[in-house]
């Protein structure tokens, strides 16, 4: 199926592991000119550079300029932008909410919410300028799931969804869409760096983090496919968002978990 994303302008945001940067390489292979922004890079960007061309960038994007600034590279680079991914977004397992001061809040909210309104509102004009565009927020499960363990990312998420709509109706009758995709649990980092939510589920349960990803997340969680889903699952969707394919689908929220959230 040809989803006619040669040659468009991407830019996704935390993009060097997990979901961003399976969305990243999924873009590139799909032809587009993609901008990656991340703090750090990796093997596996560096291997997309190399194979695609895609241009990496190293910026803090939970600062107030740094969105602006990876704009501002992707423009310079490409003179246009077409598609913005806002994959960027970050939680901490919390014992609970009292445990959450205002630094961690502003932190989450930081890195979740304001990194998204921060490139949404810098990209826009460009958007626009290009006489169609496409936003894809990568929400969460936990935006209308929420849970106590992450109760700032699960308000953050929650917020996320909210400015996807505000968006979606301000700026459909001028060929922008904006959609969200809300995963359940994913295979990355997200879960299976040290010191993340796979370690500290098997350290409940006394297992490896791999059986804990593997067995005991899919099925404390109530996954009906019995499996969490892969990064390259969430970017094929985030490809056919973006793609004209779908060019009828704004202000939508698309679930992608196994069958996790029982309610429709
Ligand atoms: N994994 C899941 O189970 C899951 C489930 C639901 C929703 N999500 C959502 O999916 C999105 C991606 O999650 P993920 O699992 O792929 O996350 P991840 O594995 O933790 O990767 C996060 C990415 O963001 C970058 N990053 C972190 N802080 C940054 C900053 N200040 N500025 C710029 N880049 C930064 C990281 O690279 P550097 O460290 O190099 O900066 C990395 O490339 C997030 O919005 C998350 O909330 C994930």
């Amino acid at each position: 199926m040809d989803l006619r994303l040669k040659d468009d302008v991407v830019l996704v945001t935390g993009a060097s592991k997990g979901i961003g940067l399976a969305v990243v390489d999924a873009f590139a292979r799909e032809g587009a000119h993609v901008v990656a922004g991340s703090r750090s890079t990796t093997a596996e960007l560096e291997g997309l550079t190399d194979a695609y061309g895609v241009t990496a960038v190293t910026v803090d994007l939970s600062t107030a300029e740094g969105p602006n600034r990876l704009v501002r590279h992707a423009v310079e680079r490409y003179g246009r932008l077409n598609v913005l991914i806002n994959s960027l977004g970050a939680a901490t397992p919390r014992p609970g909410f009292l445990d959450v001061d205002d630094a961690e809040w502003q932190r989450i909210f930081d890195l979740t919410l304001f990194s998204a309104v921060r490139a949404s509102r810098a990209a826009l004009p460009h958007l626009l300028g290009a006489g169609r565009g496409v936003i894809v927020n990568i929400g969460s499960i936990n935006a209308r799931l929420p849970h106590p363990r992450v109760v700032d990312y699960s308000a953050a998420k929650a917020a996320l969804n909210s400015v996807t709509k505000s968006l979606s109706e301000e700026f459909a009758p001028r060929g922008i869409r904006v959609n969200a995709i809300a995963p359940g649990p994913v295979r990355t980092p997200f879960w299976t760096a040290p010191g993340g939510f796979a370690e500290a589920a098997a350290a409940e349960a006394g297992i490896t983090a791999q059986e804990a990803m593997d067995v005991v997340v899919p099925q404390s969680m109530g996954i009906s496919t019995g499996r969490v889903t892969e990064p390259h699952e969430v970017a094929d969707l985030a490809l056919f968002l973006a793609s004209p394919l779908a060019g009828n689908i704004t202000g939508a929220e698309f679930t992608i978990d196994g069958g996790q959230v029982k309610t429709l």
